[in-house]
């Protein structure tokens, strides 16, 4: 089966090492990078593998090895990891959310790594990854002449991680709210991204893009957002409809197709996008020895692998 390196010690990378082992999706975890030793703590004393700081003090993988990175949704910062890490012989599986659509550049940067090193590269998650993309784009396969695709997707906060509770801004002003969202601190990245794998999975040209990011303000204070990208292509629309708010109520995902035949597909209680990462997580992992050497966007990936 091979090694695993964990590269990013927060909730996720965390979860996912628990979840690749119980799954025996990997023989062992054998490194945990985090620059902060007391993040790495927890994985260091479950798995007993050594910590690391840095990617750049990594031993070399063995054919079969893979890494889960897990630490940014910042493409510019991610992808040189990946980099050093199939230089260094590991396969990767990112849920950087800009990687799910990076630009050309590290698009290209991406498929080099992983060519000239043998190694997979995987871009996977919930979402970005799945439940407003890859899904929606399955089920605009099953109908003919689609002329709009519509996603709803609404989160309660208080059900997930910390890290996804403060990008919502919960707790700051109307100010703060907009100083931070400009400085890009703030709102779930990877959603303009969802809308362009949907596009170009259906062969729209993706131009016209609009996207807005709204507060959900209650006594004054922030609790949450509403984050919309619409995208028109030559009279035809893409919309994604994403609340995120602290005790919201009935929440769901919902798929709305115009095409011959229509289709409407809601999912009561909605996907768990940190529960589903993992599950994405671990899936990854296992394609990492069955496909060809190359850089694969979420949609990318066969349905059917082997
Ligand atoms: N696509 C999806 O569906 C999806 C779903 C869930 C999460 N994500 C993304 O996955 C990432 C991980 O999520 P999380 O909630 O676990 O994040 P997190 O709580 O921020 O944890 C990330 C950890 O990585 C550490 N780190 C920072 N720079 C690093 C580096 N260069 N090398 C190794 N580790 C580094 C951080 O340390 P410091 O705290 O010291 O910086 C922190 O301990 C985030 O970018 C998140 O947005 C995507």
């Amino acid at each position: 089966m091979g090694n695993l390196l964990i590269v990013g010690a927060g909730p996720v990378g965390t979860a996912a090492a628990r979840a690749a082992i119980e799954d025996q999706a990997v023989d062992r975890v054998v490194g945990v990078v985090d620059p902060d030793p007391a993040a790495r703590h927890e994985l260091e004393v479950l798995t007993g593998a050594p910590g690391y700081a840095s990617t750049a003090d990594l031993p070399t993988g063995a054919a079969g090895d893979r890494a889960i990175v897990a630490f940014s949704s910042n493409a510019e910062k991610v992808a040189p990891a990946i980099d050093r890490l199939a230089s260094a012989g590991y396969h990767a599986v990112t849920t950087c959310e800009g990687l799910a659509w990076p630009d050309r550049h590290i698009w290209k940067a991406m498929h080099a790594a992983a060519r000239s090193n043998g190694r997979v590269i995987i871009v996977t998650g919930a979402n970005p990854g799945f439940i407003m993309d890859k899904f929606p784009l399955l089920a605009a396969t099953a109908s003919r002449g689609v002329t709009s695709i519509t996603v709803n997707r609404r989160v309660n906060s208080a059900d997930r991680r910390l890290s996804l509770v403060e990008k919502t801004g919960r707790g700051l002003t109307p100010e703060e709210f907009a100083a931070g969202l400009s400085a890009g601190r703030l709102a779930k990245q990877g959603l303009v991204g969802s809308i362009k794998l949907l596009a170009h999975g259906l062969k729209w040209p993706s131009h016209d893009i609009k996207e807005s990011i709204e507060p959900i303000i209650v006594d004054g204070l922030v609790t949450g957002l509403d984050h919309h990208v619409r995208l028109r292509s030559a009279g035809r629309t893409i919309e994604l409809n994403l609340t995120l708010d602290w005790d919201l109520e009935d929440c769901y995902d919902e798929i709305h197709i115009e095409g011959d035949p229509p289709l409407h597909i809601r999912l009561d209680g909605g996907y768990h996008g940190d529960r589903g990462t993992t599950t994405q997580l671990v899936s990854a992992l296992r394609h990492c020895t069955e496909l060809e050497p190359a850089f694969y966007r979420p949609i990318d990936l066969p349905l059917r692998i082997g």
